[in-house]
């Protein structure tokens, strides 16, 4: 449960700001991914958001920039989100995990999912960025964000598109990630983008709403 001082939410970690989370995070070497990573990278976005996006980790294009969603599954996310009636800059996005975890094929860097213990590891810095941004809901891209959400694991494909609920309170849609959808065979695209386009819509009912976050 985050700690409350001078009004302020603190994470577990007690971090005051993004900055330090950023410097927190760059130091950090609680599971073996960081240490071969260009740097780390947090969210970036609007704070007291009424969502906050998050993957599952940075990219290759994402590890070399230090910014969250701008490579190719990033510019897909961003087109889902403009179909769906989300601006982006109302939103903060971010990923469960921290650093890049990849594979050296020559000199190529081939993404790797992370290990649950990996994103176990991380799961204290996600929850110190929920509780600097404090967004009024969430929405889970892919399993590994979905089950760092809502603290077990999570049928996406079965769950997509329904909200559930986190220990906190906050809700969390549950959807894919982009880059699933960049591996659809070109003939299917054009539907898998309408239904992950019809799930984001949900959240854009959120926007819509009065309620301030949190
Ligand atoms: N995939 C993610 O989950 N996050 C990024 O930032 C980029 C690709």
């Amino acid at each position: 449960m985050p700690d409350r001082r001078e009004g302020v939410a603190l994470g577990p970690d007690g971090l005051r700001s993004l900055d330090g989370l950023k410097a927190a995070t760059m130091a950090c070497r609680e599971c073996p991914i960081g240490e071969f990573a260009t740097q780390s990278v947090i969210g970036e976005g609007k704070l007291k958001p009424r969502l906050m996006l998050v993957g599952e980790q940075p990219g290759d294009k994402e590890d070399l920039e230090g910014h969250p969603f701008v490579g190719p599954a990033g510019k897909l996310l961003a087109r889902a989100l403009e179909a769906a009636g989300i601006p982006r800059e109302q939103t903060f996005v971010s990923n469960a995990v921290k650093h890049f975890k990849f594979e050296l094929r020559g000199k190529r860097r081939i993404h790797k999912s992370p290990t649950q213990r990996e994103a176990a590891a991380c799961l204290h810095w996600l929850e110190d960025e929920i509780a600097l941004v404090r967004p009024r809901a969430l929405v889970a891209l892919g399993s590994t964000a979905a089950r760092s959400l809502v603290g077990r694991a999570v049928p996406v494909m079965a769950e997509r598109g329904h909200w559930m609920q986190r220990e906190d309170g906050r809700k969390v849609l549950i959807t894919l990630h982009p880059s699933a959808l960049l591996r659809v065979l070109p003939d299917d695209r054009e539907e898998a983008f309408a239904a992950f386009v019809k799930d984001l819509k949900q959240a854009r009912k959120l926007l819509a709403s009065a309620t301030p976050a949190a």
